[in-house]
């Protein structure tokens, strides 16, 4: 492993987000009613924009959730192979596929990890993953997604920290994790393995409200795996940078990702 690998793994550590590769948090994501989000349209033009699929692409997806992009893919592309460990997730993107006769799409409820070594070699022009790396050991499942693809790998993923340093200060009562945001580490992973990963920076605007502090906390401490006793430094952050505005708490960001593709 090399030390790009490495700050990988402690990253997904200090962030809080190992919990983002078990499938029972999206089964719950699903249960709580959290596919939909129209802040995410406009977004996902610009997505399928870059992916650049034709009437010819087949397409092997990881982690599409429930479907904000496979969705779309199935009307452009000849065909989709769709990974995805979550149980509730799968059920809720076969209900939508149905739902629009999409009959081009076969999902495989199995994560990536275990998923990637019953496939060929060059056998998808297309593997897209879509803000669903959160893997520890990710170097060994990149590896994976360049051996089985014939034209391009596609990548999203943040192109800024998961938290603030003040975020992660009240959270977790210390700065250790690294300036580097997900992509910069899986551009050098990449470059690592030999390829030339090409990246293109994505932007929009994100905008949250809360009816009160109360919900605020709660929502942000789920999302964050707060532990208890770090309850109250997050409820005094969320305090001093909650905007009210029309009896609602606001919460808005501008949000960085990159769009991260090669050939291998
Ligand atoms: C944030 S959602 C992204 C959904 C969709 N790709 C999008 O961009 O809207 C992350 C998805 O990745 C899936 N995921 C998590 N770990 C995975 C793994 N090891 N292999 C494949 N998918 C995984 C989750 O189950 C979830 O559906």
């Amino acid at each position: 492993m090399n030390d790009w690998e490495e700050l990988w793994n402690r990253e997904i550590k200090l962030s809080r987000r190992e919990k983002l590769g078990e499938s029972t948090f999206w089964d719950q994501v699903v249960a709580d009613g959290g596919t939909d989000n129209p802040q995410l349209a406009h977004l996902t033009e610009e997505q399928l924009h870059l992916i650049d699929a034709h009437s010819q692409s087949t397409i092997l997806e990881v982690g599409p959730g429930a479907g904000r992009l496979t969705l779309p893919l199935a009307k452009l592309s000849a065909a989709i192979l769709a990974v995805e460990p979550s149980q509730g997730m799968a059920n809720e993107l076969r209900r939508r596929l149905d739902a629009e006769n999409a009959s081009n799409v076969r999902i495989v409820v199995e994560p990536w990890q275990t998923y990637s070594s019953k496939l060929k070699n060059d056998s998808w022009d297309i593997v897209l993953a879509s803000y669903s790396l959160f893997m520890v050991d990710v170097g060994p499942l990149l590896k994976e997604m360049s051996r089985v693809v014939r034209e391009r790998v596609c990548l999203f993923v943040p192109a800024q920290k998961r938290m603030s340093p003040d975020l992660e200060l009240a959270v977790t009562g210390e700065n250790l994790s690294s300036p580097h945001p997900d992509s910069v580490i899986i551009n050098k992973i990449v470059e690592s393995q030999g390829y030339s990963p090409k990246t293109k920076t994505l932007e929009r605007q994100r905008e949250q409200s809360y009816e009160s502090i109360e919900e605020a906390l709660e929502q942000k401490a789920r999302f964050h795996s707060c532990p208890q006793e770090r309850l109250p430094h997050l409820r005094e952050h969320l305090e001093n940078t909650l905007v009210k505005e029309d009896g609602k708490l606001w919460e808005r960001e501008l949000r960085r990702s990159a769009f991260i593709s090669w050939t291998p």
